[in-house]
Parts: structure tokens; sequence; C-alpha cells
């Protein structure tokens, strides 16, 4: 093949016979949300690098491997936005929303970027849909989060669904967990990879992420943070599955997730589905009740979750082009004349009938525009040559059954 430019490594093309699962998706989503009284907020795709670097965490995956990071003609450090919490709360400081009313509801749909290796569902540029619920403290506020996103896998029948919970208290509880995990990892000092040992000093619960192998066995016999919640926080958590006993949703708590981005307090969960292979989290998310703080506002408890809209699909596990709409009336032109003519009856039926109409401009024989027809799978084809305009009687062809018909052009409308 001659030497073409070619898309980048990790990002896709959605090919128009594949759009229509996503706008199915996307309507689905906004309609979910709303539902729960959540507003849709836009932010920018990309944001200040330091931004991400004082919210994500500057241990992480994100910040340390992952960023699309570039300087600009004017000498600033930008970022592709590798995730929309940082920038959402970064709006949510900026335009002083919290002064509006104390709770405020928000979502999002749109693409992130992250450099890392990919495969089966997972890319450089993806599309994430979420929402973030400033200010309450409360355990029913985390419940309906996970509700939310629960129920909307639940209604388009995602199989399999886990949701995997765990707290990791607030600072107070952390600063004696961080205490156990330091000395419990510190007698295996040696054989931990040089980031951990980083880690071990400033962050060690971002050990309990590891990756490797060998390091997970250890973090399997880690000290768990449940022993070290005090009273508060372990009220918390237990009100929050309560709750969601009461709404029938199963969890299983698992006491070294503490998810990849270093925002988190409290409570913290993923919904995995087991048909997607290795990359099985469907969404992620939990408490950050420091964050807005650290990030210059005042001090507002609040909680989120992103997922994934190619890692939806997949574990939809559907034929996406077998969704696709088909027109409904294939208008056969023959001459040029017939064409002004298709035109306008065209736009009569797509106007008052509210119908998919397609009218040939190729000027091609009526047997070329049938095969088109055919292959668009539309419902109808109407005929329309010099004669018909003359007799006003056109010739319409049923294309699933094969009749055909006689017909006069206001009939035409009357039958839809
Ligand atoms: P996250 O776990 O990094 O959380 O990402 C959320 C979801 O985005 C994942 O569960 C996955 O479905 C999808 N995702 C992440 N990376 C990729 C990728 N490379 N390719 C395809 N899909 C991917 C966050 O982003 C947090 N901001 C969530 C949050 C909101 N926490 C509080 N509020």
């Amino acid at each position: 093949m001659k030497n073409i430019i070619r898309n980048i490594k990790g990002t896709k093309d959605i090919l128009s016979d594949q759009t229509d699962i996503w706008k199915y998706l996307e309507n689905f989503i906004h309609n979910h949300f709303s539902k729960f009284g959540y507003k849709e907020i836009r932010t920018p795709n990309f944001e200040n690098t330091n931004l991400f670097l004082k919210s994500i965490g500057d241990d992480t995956d994100i910040v340390t491997k992952e960023m699309y990071s570039w300087v600009d003609q004017g000498n600033n450090s930008l970022t592709l936005r590798p995730e929309f919490t940082a920038s959402v709360v970064r709006a949510y400081i900026q335009h002083k929303l919290g002064k509006q009313t104390k709770s405020h509801k928000l979502y999002y749909i749109g693409s992130s970027y992250r450099r890392e290796r990919p495969q089966k569902g997972r890319f450089r540029e993806f599309q994430q849909f979420g929402l973030e619920a400033f200010g309450s403290k409360y355990p029913e506020q985390d419940a309906e989060i996970i509700y939310i996103i629960y129920s909307l896998y639940e209604s388009l029948n995602i199989k399999n669904l886990v949701l995997k919970i765990n707290s990791i208290g607030s600072k107070e509880s952390r600063i004696l967990y961080k205490e156990a995990l330091q000395s419990y990892f510190k007698k295996y000092e040696k054989k931990l990879t040089d980031i951990s040992l980083k880690r071990l000093k400033n962050n060690p619960l971002r050990i309990l992420d590891t990756k490797v192998d060998f390091e997970k066995d250890l973090v399997i016999k880690a000290p768990k943070i449940i022993d070290y919640l005090n009273e508060e926080d372990k009220d918390h958590f237990n009100k929050v599955l309560t709750i969601l006993e009461k709404l029938n949703i199963k969890y299983t708590i698992d006491h070294y997730l503490v998810r990849g981005l270093d925002y988190y307090s409290r409570t913290v969960f993923e919904i995995q589905t087991n048909s997607l292979g290795s990359q099985n989290a469907l969404c992620g998310g939990g408490r950050y009740d420091y964050l807005v703080e650290q990030l210059g506002g005042d001090p507002t408890p609040s909680i989120g979750f992103a997922a994934g809209l190619e890692r939806l699909i997949l574990a939809m596990g559907i034929d996406t082009a077998a969704l696709n709409k088909h027109p409904d009336i294939y208008i056969i032109s023959l001459g040029d004349k017939a064409i002004e003519f298709s035109m306008k009856i065209a736009n009569q039926l797509r106007i008052e009938k509210n119908l998919i109409v397609i009218n040939d401009t190729l000027k091609r024989s009526l047997k070329s525009q049938m095969k088109d027809a055919n292959r668009l799978q539309v419902k109808y084809a109407l005929i329309i040559g010099d004669d018909e305009i003359k007799n006003k009687i056109f010739c319409l062809k049923n294309m699933e059954t094969g009749n055909q018909e006689e017909i006069e052009l206001n009939k035409i409308l009357d039958l839809f």
C-alpha cells in the first residue's frame, strides 16, 4: 500500500457504520444522569499541567508516565486531560459554583488521553463519562453515586457485574495506617522495585496498587486499612454498605483497593465485569473530600466516578453495525429533471414525515441506483423519471417484500 498517513497508535476512527451505537449510548447516558438531577458540564480538553500534578499526584502512573504534555509557544506547560475530575474541580472553584447552591451535581462525557500500552479496552484517546457530586459528606451521597452507575449498567443488561469497594479513610486514619504499611514493606525492602521503594517513603498506599506480580503477593499479606479506620470513618463505610444492601446492590470488600489517583479519601470503588479480559474495570471512583481545598477552594466534601465508553460497548457484546438505522426511502431519479423534482419531494418527506430519504447524486442507471438502495437496506425505493413527473404517478417498491405499486404523490405522503 502507498505510504499514507495513519491515525496515531492507541486512537481510533469510529466509522459511519459504527456511530449509531455511540450516539445511542451518549443519549442514554445524558438521559440517565439527568433523571437524577445531574447537569452536564463541558471543560476544555487541555489544561495547565500543574492542575493534574496537584490533584492526581506526582507518584501516580498517570502523572509519571502517561500524560501528553507539551510547552506551547508562550512557554506554558499544558496537558491533554487524562481524566475529568481535576478539570471539573477547577471549574467548580473558578466559577464559585459552591456559592450558588450547597449541593452541586455535575456530569460529563468526552475524550481523555493517557499514553498507556494499547490493548483490548485500553486506548490512548478514550471516551469517559462520569459525574461529580459536590457538597455532601453523607454516606447517602456515596450510595447514590454507586447506584447511578450500577443501575445504568443493569439497564443496559451488562452481565456479571462485580462492585469492589473499600474505604481508605480520612487523613487522620491514614497516619497510623501509613506507618503500619511502612514497617511491613520495610521487611521486604531488598525485593521491592525502585518505584515502590520511592513510594515506601512518601506514599506507601500507592504500593498497594502495584502491577508487579511478586509485589502483589506481598500486598495480599499487608496490613488492612479497615483495621486502622477511626470510628467516624468506620461508621461512614458501614452506612454506605447498609444502603447498598437496601438497594439490592451486591458488593465485595476489597481491602487493598486504593485506586490509581492520589486524591481519594474514605469510599473508593470499581465496577468490573469478566467479559473484558485484563482491562476489566468498567468504571471507578470515590470520595475526594480534600481536593477542592487542596486546589484553592473552600473545604467541600465531594465524590464521583468515571467510566469508559469503549469498555461499555465491549461489555455489551453487540454487533454495533447491526444497530445502524436504515434509510426509509431511496429516490431513484432518472434524468436531470427527475433529480430536481425528487429533491423537492425528499424534503417534503423529511420535514412532514420525519423520514430518512436518500437522493442519488451520481446520475446512475436504474440498475445501479437499485443496487445502491439494496446495499443501504432501505425500506422503500421510489422511482421517478420524465413520464412519472408528467403523469404524476410514481412507482413505489417495498424492498422487503418486493411488491411494487403505482401511486400518486399525495398518497405517498399519506403512506407514512
Ligand atoms: P480511572 O479509574 O482512572 O478514574 O478511569 C475511569 C474509567 O475510565 C476506567 O474504569 C475505565 O473504564 C476508563 N479508562 C481509563 N483508562 C482507560 C484507557 N486507557 N482506555 C480506555 N478506557 C480507560 C478516573 O479517571 C477518575 N477521574 C474517576 C473519578 C471521578 N473519581 C472521582 N470522580
